[in-house]
């Protein structure tokens, strides 16, 4: 618990350390870009050093969406949003409309923001177990890594773990899952030019047994029905042959009441 508050202090100061840093963001030549933080806010400005034309114009872009759009003159332009940085990464541009048009770059670059796709993964015993971290922000992550409670950093050479990593995702396959051995938790730790960040991931490994209980419950469950219907069948098949003399259950001496109405019956009709 201790280890896991002092790194996210010292994640918490990278990002302070980075986000400051990262607002030296140059442009363009003639565009100087930047970005504030401040009062729960960020503010992103494109500034102009010297004007060529006229600028009829401004227009800010990120993941091609259109933020902002206006028809003023000026050689200056910002575009304000609520939340942090750490949510917003990424790159915007800021477009001067006029002839010929002139773009620039404001950069929101942080440390990796690494998010697990399930915090508790569950897998059988003998199956291949899958997790996964992903990390959305911006720059993309050059190098990730898995590490085990306990256990150290997890390589692809080991034979039992397949790591495949990409700048916005990683994946760890755990072959032939052992309770014993894999649960527990799993860490996946991203590194960018910024710096580091990572997410735990909490596995569970069930025994096979475990996961047949449901269809050995089904089973059971037949194998007493059928039993019973067995057993019910084999006692009632000797009563059912029809005898006169002692009938042991009330229908079988009501038949025999219907038996001598009709002898009766039939008699009279001699
Ligand atoms: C912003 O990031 C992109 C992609 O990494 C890079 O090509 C570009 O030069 C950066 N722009 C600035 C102003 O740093
Ligand atoms: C852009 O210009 C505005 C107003 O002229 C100024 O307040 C701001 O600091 C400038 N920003 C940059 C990044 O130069
Ligand atoms: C991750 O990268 C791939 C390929 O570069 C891209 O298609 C995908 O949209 C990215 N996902 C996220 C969450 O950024
Ligand atoms: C990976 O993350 C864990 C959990 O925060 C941390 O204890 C460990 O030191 C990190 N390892 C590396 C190599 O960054």
């Amino acid at each position: 618990m201790a280890a896991g508050a002092a790194g996210t202090r010292a994640v918490l100061a990278l990002l302070v350390l980075c986000s400051m840093a990262a607002g030296a963001a140059g442009t363009s030549p003639d565009i100087a870009g930047n970005f504030l933080v401040g009062d729960g806010k960020v503010t992103l400005w494109c500034n102009m050093s010297e004007p060529q034309h006229t600028i009829t114009g401004h227009k800010w872009i990120h993941k091609e969406k259109t933020l902002k759009e206006d028809n003023e003159p000026g050689a200056s332009t910002s575009y304000t949003f609520e939340g942090t940085v750490e949510e917003h990464s990424g790159i915007y541009e800021c477009i001067f409309e006029g002839n010929p048009q002139t773009r620039g770059q404001v950069n929101i670059s942080v440390p990796p923001q690494v998010t697990a796709y399930k915090k508790s993964e569950h897998g059988n015993e003998g199956d291949t177990g899958v997790l996964t971290c992903k990390n959305p922000s911006f720059p993309a992550v050059t190098t990730w890594s898995w590490h085990k409670s306990g256990h150290g950093r997890l390589e692809n050479a080991s034979g039992r773990y397949i790591i495949k990593s990409s700048g916005n995702k990683t994946e760890l396959r755990i072959l032939k899952l052992d309770i014993e051995q894999d649960t527990g938790d799993y860490f996946c730790n991203a590194t960018n030019p910024l710096g580091t960040g990572d997410a735990t991931v909490n596995l569970r490994v069930r025994s096979r047994l475990a996961a047949l209980w449901p269809f050995l419950g089904i089973v059971a469950e037949v194998l007493v029905l059928v039993t019973i219907i067995f057993i019910y069948e084999k006692r009632r098949k000797p009563d059912e042959v029809p005898d006169d003399d002692d009938g042991g259950s009330a229908p079988l001496k009501s038949n025999a009441t219907n038996h001598k109405d009709k002898n009766v019956r039939q008699r009279n009709a001699n």
